[in-house]
């Protein structure tokens, strides 16, 4: 049985469909902060299978261990956690407390019941500001606000948990640029409020939730000017999770891996892709750089293909296609 954290939210989701169509048993858990039970509904309905799901916190002990007692877990994927960066200068110890504290306390509860498989939610960010691109795993890390510390230093903890204990066995899946949607238009990614990432504020440009979208700078040493990033399928990004999860059961120790295509895109190309596959406008204006920003950033993902025979599948048109069928009538 996998225990999947955070499965009501936009990556969790995607991956607990993707896992119960590979014939794998879940249970899942969440405190609906970023999601809500129709996600949990919708993975049902998309999977066609039902599992256990519970209500509960990281930061309550209590309230998870009554799913380690009730379930066999034999691996977690943890999804679970707050990531929204501005948000993060704002309140850095609500995130270091959720999502630190909050990890610490779902690997006691391991360490109690015996469980020795992990996968584990890690970003791009965790390479700071990049000397050049590709990216590979061997890259110097850094960070730049406190989401990213608690990033690192979980990782920081997993890597320690591994050389005490020869049996664990963690995968570090570091995303890049998560966007798109499931193909039924049933789950996606519906942020609470005014969105800070590129993709959510297109769509709510095109519903004319927003005016004009606000390109930030194009005076970058890039082809067009703007910012270029590694945008991926979050279906794909689900899928690399299973194959994260085979790995782990061979072989014990830290694997580390970028989750992206190798492909980088700006802003004008998402913005003109999105425009000309959904057949909508999207105005924008540019203004100055967003502070932290760095210019270009993709990856390398040689390793999970080698390594864990995964590689991302689907293209560009349609993360954008995909995003704007779930959104548009939200
Ligand atoms: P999300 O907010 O949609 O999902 C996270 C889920 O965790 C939400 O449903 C939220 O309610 C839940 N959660 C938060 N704190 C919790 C707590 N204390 N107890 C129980 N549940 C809690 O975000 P997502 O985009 O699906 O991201 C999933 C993971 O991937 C996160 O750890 C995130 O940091 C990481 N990640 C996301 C991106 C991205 O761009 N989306 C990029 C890199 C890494
Ligand atoms: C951001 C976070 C990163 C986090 C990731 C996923 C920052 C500095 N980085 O990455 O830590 O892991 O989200 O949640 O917040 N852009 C515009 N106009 C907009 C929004 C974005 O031009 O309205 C540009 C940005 O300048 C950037 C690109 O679009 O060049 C992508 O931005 P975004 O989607 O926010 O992702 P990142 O900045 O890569």
């Amino acid at each position: 049985m996998i225990l999947v954290t955070g499965m009501s939210g936009y990556i969790g989701s995607h991956t607990a469909v993707a896992l119960l169509k590979a014939g794998k048993d879940i249970v899942g858990f969440d405190n609906f902060y970023n999601s809500s039970f129709e996600a949990v509904k919708a993975v049902e309905s998309l999977s066609g299978r039902s599992f256990p799901f519970y209500e509960a916190d990281l930061r309550d002990i209590d309230s998870m261990e009554r799913i380690f007692k009730e379930h066999n877990i034999d691996a977690v994927v943890h999804f679970a956690g707050l990531k929204a960066v501005g948000e993060s200068v704002a309140k850095p110890l609500f995130y270091y407390e959720n999502n630190i504290c909050g990890t610490v306390n779902l690997l006691k509860l391991m360490e109690k019941y015996g469980v020795m498989r992990f996968v584990f939610s890690s970003s791009a960010t965790v390479y700071g500001e990049p000397k050049s691109v590709p990216i590979n795993e061997d890259f110097p890390l850094s960070t730049t606000n406190p989401y990213g510390s608690t990033k690192l230093y979980i990782e920081g903890i997993l890597k320690d948990m591994c050389k005490a204990n020869k049996e664990f066995s963690v995968a570090l899946l570091r995303y890049f640029n998560p966007i798109g949607a499931h193909e039924s238009g049933l789950i996606g990614e519906n942020p609470n409020g005014i969105p800070n990432n590129l993709m959510p504020r297109i769509c709510q440009t095109a519903k004319g939730i927003m005016k004009s979208l606000t390109v930030f700078g194009d005076d970058y040493p890039t082809p067009d000017g703007t910012g270029v990033r590694d945008y991926i399928h979050v279906c794909d990004l689900a899928d690399g999770h299973i194959a994260a999860l085979d790995k782990i059961e061979k072989d014990t120790g830290v694997h580390i891996y970028n989750l992206g295509t190798g492909k980088g895109y700006s802003v004008y190309d998402l913005i003109h892709t999105f425009a000309r596959v959904n057949g909508v406008e999207v105005p924008y204006t540019v203004c100055p750089r967003r502070p932290g920003d760095v210019p270009e950033m993709y990856s390398d993902p040689s390793k999970a293909k080698a390594e864990l025979g995964w590689e991302a599948r689907l293209g560009l048109e349609d993360m954008c296609r995909s995003s704007w069928s779930f959104i548009k009538d939200k």
